[in-house]
């Protein structure tokens, strides 16, 4: 049996839990990036190291992807959701990964499931073959967490930004069915998915955030 390690090299530094990898969903404009940062702030006052990123983007390849596929010219679906698998195996292998592995918590807007609604479900291209393009991008890794901003497409099209990118320019429909769909992601994952009250303050739907990962 080996003895006891001395008492100098206990752990001196605030004590940590398994790092988490929590995503944020939702339309455009429902407030996910406001809830990225209010969450890595408190996390980060609670001593933890914290990375905070977004997709598309969040690496050198990730950010000339985000411009082809948002600024670009039109393009199939399939190409759509192919850039942003692409974009998505970069920023895992990258950034999300390693983060995990040095014990960092990572904060991601938007992962995986915005494929399945926008291109899985409301391009039409399927859940199981965007989940399986998917899945093997980004070699498995799930969240833990996500956190979808529930806000209706007219409210969510009423705070958008003047300059609309490639897919913000689609039609009210559109927009209806991505929020349709993620409505029925929540459903079909009641454990991992997280719908929160998008209407209501930043700082109440960020306590509410802190309240369901169990932080003060
Ligand atoms: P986002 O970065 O949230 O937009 P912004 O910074 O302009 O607020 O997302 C860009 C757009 O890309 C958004 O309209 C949703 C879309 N998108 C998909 O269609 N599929 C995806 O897999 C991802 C990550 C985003």
């Amino acid at each position: 049996m080996n003895p006891a390690p001395p008492v100098t090299t206990a752990r001196t530094g605030p004590y940590r839990t398994h790092p988490m990898f929590v995503t944020f969903e939702g339309l455009d404009g429902s407030g996910k990036s406001t809830q990225v940062e209010l969450l890595a702030e408190t996390l980060r006052g609670n001593g933890r190291d914290v990375v905070t990123t977004r997709e598309p983007g969040g690496t050198d390849v990730g950010e000339g992807i985000r411009e082809l596929v948002l600024h670009g010219p039109d393009m199939t679906p399939w190409t759509e959701a192919a850039l942003y698998a692409a974009a998505r195996a970069e920023l895992v292998e990258e950034v999300i990964r390693p983060a995990l592995e040095r014990g960092a918590d990572v904060l991601c807007d938007r992962y995986i499931d915005s494929s399945i609604a926008y291109q899985g479900i409301a391009r039409g291209l399927g859940v199981g073959r965007v989940l399986e393009l998917n899945l093997a991008a980004v070699r498995g890794l799930l969240p833990d967490r996500t956190f979808l901003i529930q806000l209706g497409h007219e409210a969510a099209r009423a705070r958008q930004k003047e300059q609309p990118d490639r897919i913000e320019r689609e039609r009210d429909d559109f927009q209806a069915a991505v929020d349709e769909a993620y409505r029925g992601l929540a459903a079909i994952f009641p454990r991992r998915i997280t719908a929160v009250d998008g209407t209501q303050p930043p700082e109440t739907i960020a306590k509410e955030i802190r309240g369901h990962l169990d932080l003060s």
